[in-house]
């Protein structure tokens, strides 16, 4: 954890801790409520909670059960009352927040029912004001809150308050975001499924509280933490809010934490060490930020903009230029897997072992293509020996009417036939049908099978065209994900288990993975750390010893110009073919037609951020790609 108030936090109008992890985050808080619980119960005094939902809680609840049941925490004298809830949707609905807090947390502890609240997300609308004004009475009557745990939204919301909303709001119905409904389409299957109120404790309501945690997890949220915490309190921000409350704080990881000055740009808020990787990072930006080649930048620059002392030790601007110009120009290579029989002093990847056994590991069918398909092609043509690990079946991403073609297609080519052969496809038929009078029934296994081989059947397509065998492409559905559901996926060791069988039969000489600084409650993140786990068992073998781990990313979060290791530019064409192997996974286009303009689709998406690298680079003065895909390098 950081030190709050030095001068590097001079920027920031909210406590905002980073922690090594968000497990070790809620382990803290956990351990705080239940010194609050236990420092009341001894008092014979209640608490009273306010709770949140959200993937982001989910961890601090888990440590809250497990404090129950081993250290035999008790909830009798705790009160609860929830943010918020989706109008229109029934306690027993699967995405009621209601029916969230009790699988996450309330049927596992000991609170009493009649403490628990939640907004009842079925009042009329004509009621809704005046039961929202009995819900805030009821936690007067309780005495106000004593702690109110936060997630945040993308939009910045806290509860379901949407920008606009006013510091004084109370509780209340509001109307959902256009982003926040996109963000919750997966969980309800499909954007249409998606509410469009919610009942929500106001900003004032919040504010109450005598004591605020708001925690966030990964980098999605790293933008709008960095505005919250740093900028003006303004109502397009709602948890901007929160800096005039008395005793707040936010618990990061650090990919949450990662936008805040300190530590994104630590050279403006005080004196820095400055380290090769500090410098290279300062240049760059330097470079993006003045808008001038890395090469042409002048003292006056490096002075203008915080880093006069970068001058004083490592200048002058001259010498600085050139070194950071070189370490930059030293990432690029067409040889992603080391180039045979050359000096590779300066080059991302050894020259030997040539051919490398390689191992691409995709959390999901197509992440690899997104993030990494002309790499992945190169990799072939040099003549390495590349195996491509889906992780995870993908199954939970296929839309129903994909899977009805997919039933419809597999009973027509058996010909109507009554045998075995066309059962499972009847089965999936008769589920879908029943799914068009309940959206949110969960699919049965036939039809996840269905969903995970239409997947599988996309993946080949696509290896195919990226000039791989199909051979080349190994489907472990991992059961962490074939047993669970988005939000809350938990690896185990099975999940390891598959993971290790697979290293250990290939002894890979470089892997290429992704999911790092992810939200950890994602499918990438938990994939990623079953690999952590799945190699660290290996940690002493000679293969693991000489086997380099590469980082790739999809393309909602590109890596920063910083902070690769390694770029491999991509010509027009193999640009063009890219394109083309991320469009063979069909089921995962949209389903209706683009509304407006925007990258809509994946594929746009990976053609988009593939340009967008090549002309940073180009910016920083470097050659004129026409795209480029980039990694960096893991130290574990
Ligand atoms: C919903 C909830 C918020 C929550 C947000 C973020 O909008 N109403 O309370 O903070 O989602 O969700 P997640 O934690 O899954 O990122």
């Amino acid at each position: 954890m950081t030190t709050l108030f030095s001068e590097a936090h001079q920027r920031e109008r909210i406590p905002a801790e980073i922690h090594a992890s968000a497990d070790a985050a809620c382990r803290g808080l956990a351990a705080e409520i239940a010194a609050l619980i236990r420092e009341r119960a001894a008092q014979g005094r209640h608490v009273v909670l306010g709770l949140a939902t959200g993937s982001t809680p989910v961890r601090l609840y888990r440590e809250l059960i497990r404090l129950h049941r081993e250290d035999g925490l008790s909830f009798r004298n705790v009160l609860t009352f929830n943010l918020d809830e989706y109008h229109g949707l029934s306690r027993e609905h699967p995405e009621s927040y209601w029916r969230f807090m009790h699988e996450q947390l309330f049927n596992h502890i000991d609170v009493s029912a009649e403490n628990i609240h939640v907004p009842d997300g079925t009042v009329p609308r004509a009621e809704a004001f005046a039961r929202c004004r009995a819900y805030e009475e009821k936690i007067r009557a309780a005495g106000g809150l004593d702690l109110q745990i936060l997630g945040i939204g993308r939009t910045g919301h806290i509860g379901f308050n949407e920008p606009g909303s006013g510091r004084d709001s109370r509780t209340r119905l509001v109307t959902l975001d256009a982003l926040t409904r996109r963000d919750a389409a997966r969980d309800f299957l499909g954007e249409a499924n998606v509410p469009r109120h919610a009942i929500t404790m106001g900003v004032g309501t919040i504010l109450d509280a005598r004591k605020i945690v708001l925690l966030a997890w990964g980098e999605a949220k790293a933008r709008v933490i960095a505005q919250a915490v740093e900028g003006a309190p303004v109502e397009s921000l709602p948890a901007s809010f929160l800096q005039g409350h008395p005793d707040v704080r936010f618990l990061l990881d650090p990919a949450a934490g990662s936008e805040l000055t300190r530590i994104k740009h630590p050279w403006l808020v005080g004196p820095v060490e400055w380290t090769p990787a500090l410098a290279r990072r300062a240049v760059t930006w330097l470079s993006l930020e003045v808008g001038r080649p890395v090469l042409k930048l002048l003292d006056e620059h490096y002075g203008e903009h915080g880093m006069a002392d970068l001058l004083t030790e490592q200048g002058p601007a001259y010498n600085l230029n050139i070194r950071i110009f070189n370490e930059v120009q030293h990432t690029i290579t067409g040889w992603p897997g080391g180039k045979p029989n050359a000096d590779d002093t300066h080059r991302p990847e050894r020259a030997s072992p040539h051919p490398k056994r390689v191992i691409v590991f995709s959390p999901e069918p197509s992440d690899e293509m997104l993030g990494m398909g002309g790499t992945l092609s190169r990799l072939v043509e040099q003549g390495h020996a590349v195996t491509v690990v889906y992780l995870t079946s993908g199954n939970l991403a296929v839309p129903d009417e994909e899977a009805a073609v997919a039933a419809d297609l597999v009973l027509d080519f058996v010909n109507g036939s009554a045998g075995a052969a066309a059962t499972p496809a009847r089965n999936v038929r008769a589920a879908l049908a029943a799914k068009l009078t309940d959206p949110q029934a969960s699919d049965t296994p036939d039809t996840r099978r269905l969903k995970g081989l239409l997947r599988r059947g996309e993946a080949r397509a696509a290896l195919r065209l990226a000039g791989l065998s199909e051979e080349a492409g190994r489907f472990l559905d991992l059961p962490f994900y074939e047993n669970g559901r988005y939000r809350q996926f938990r690896a185990g060791p099975a999940d390891i288990a598959a993971v290790a069988g697979l290293l250990a039969g290939i002894k890979p000489h470089q892997i290429l993975a992704t999911g790092e600084g992810q939200d950890p409650s994602s499918v990438g993140a938990v994939c990623f750390e079953v690999l952590r786990a799945a190699l660290a068992g290996f940690a002493s073998e000679p293969w693991r010893a000489d086997c380099r781990v590469w980082l790739y990313r999809t393309p909602d979060k590109a890596w920063a110009a910083h902070e690769i290791d390694m770029a491999v530019p991509l010509s027009p064409a193999q640009l063009a073919r890219k394109v083309q192997v991320v469009y063979q996974h069909k089921s995962q286009r949209s389903q209706t037609p683009a509304a407006g303009p925007g990258l809509n689709e994946a594929w746009q998406q990976a053609e988009a951020a593939a340009r967008d690298l090549a002309a940073t680079y180009d910016a920083l003065g470097l050659a004129e790609y026409e795209a480029i895909e980039a990694f960096r390098r893991w130290l574990g």
